[in-house]
């Protein structure tokens, strides 16, 4: 796992810049908004998302320079979907990467805009940006990729039905379903831009990875379910303890601790499964899903 910490430094301190250099300065009108999307975006978060688009970009050798506008977008749409997820009429959660949430330094209003601003930000840059050197025809596919990942088929379904489950017995078909739709659809598309981005992909190559990004994806959310029960505020970063508290429908809850960690492992070794055709130019793909089961925040 060294060679992987390595690299996770290396690339989060390269999405650092690309995030800052395409996000809007704290100094030009509307202030308190390019403030608030600053303040959500930078100096914090694992950036699991762009990690992969990078590590999918080694599998197939597209260079992380053709990668670094696609790893933002996926990044720009999900500190949206976590600006929103901590709203009081969502989570209510006063903390996010360690520090207080967009709504709690700023104000409710501001948070809200800021995820709207961001949201349109990601397809602002999948249309635009200079760094994609692909056709404008799979450029066009990235954006469709992008917001069917982030819509009522992916993120915003997903939060749907988690904010309805609520108090609700939910059986395993639905539970894994919420969390391919509010998790796993992001994490998928992370993986499938990079995949966009390679002219004249192999089919069977990109169905390959995109089934190891279902799995990876599915993978995330149960362990992010597991650290709510088990890990501390220091380490994770927000306040854990909290699906428990609102009565959420989790893995956890419907499998246990044991059954929940079963399962992740299970994901993992379907996801390692997937890459078999791929030799170690995948290694990267590979040490992210055991370090996606593997985390402790
Ligand atoms: C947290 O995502 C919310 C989920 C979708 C589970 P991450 O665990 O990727 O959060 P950051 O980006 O590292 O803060
Ligand atoms: C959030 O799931 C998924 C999103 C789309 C943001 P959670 O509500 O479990 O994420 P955390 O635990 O607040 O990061
Ligand atoms: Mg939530
Ligand atoms: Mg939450
Ligand atoms: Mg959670």
């Amino acid at each position: 796992m060294s060679k992987l910490k390595t690299y996770l430094a290396a690339c989060q301190q390269r999405v650092e810049a690309e995030l800052d250099a395409r996000l809007p300065a704290a100094d030009i009108l509307p202030q308190t908004l390019h403030q608030a999307m600053r303040y959500s975006v930078l100096g914090g978060g694992k950036r699991t998302r762009p990690l992969l688009t990078y590590a999918t970009g080694q599998a197939l050798g597209v260079p992380e320079s053709e990668l670094d506008a696609q790893a933002c977008a996926v990044e720009f749409i999900h500190v949206y979907s976590l600006i929103h997820d901590d709203l009081p009429a969502m989570d209510d959660d006063d903390l996010r990467r360690g520090k207080p949430t967009c709504h709690k330094a700023f104000d409710e209003a501001t948070a809200i805009l800021a995820g709207d601003a961001l949201q349109a930000l990601a397809f602002d840059v999948l249309a635009n940006d200079p760094a994609i050197q692909t056709d404008a025809a799979a450029r066009v596919k990235m954006i469709a990729a992008l917001a069917r990942a982030s819509g009522v088929r992916g993120m915003v379904g997903g939060q749907a039905i988690d904010l309805a489950a609520v108090g609700q017995a939910l059986n395993l078909p639905q539970l894994e379903n919420m969390h391919i739709h509010k998790t796993g659809a992001l994490i998928r598309a992370s993986v499938n831009l990079a995949a966009l981005s390679k002219p004249n992909i192999d089919h069977d190559a990109a169905k390959s990875l995109d089934h190891y990004a279902k799995c990876i994806g599915l993978a995330f959310q149960v362990k992010d379910d597991i650290l709510d029960v088990e890990s501390d505020t220091a380490t994770l970063g927000k306040t854990p303890g909290k699906d428990q508290d609102r009565d959420k429908p989790t893995y956890p809850a419907l499998l246990g601790l044991a059954g929940a960690k079963q399962k992740a492992q299970e994901l993992h070794s379907e996801a390692l499964a997937s890459l078999i055709n791929f030799g170690p130019e995948a290694d990267l793909l590979r040490d992210l899903s055991l370090y996606i089961i593997e985390r402790n925040h």
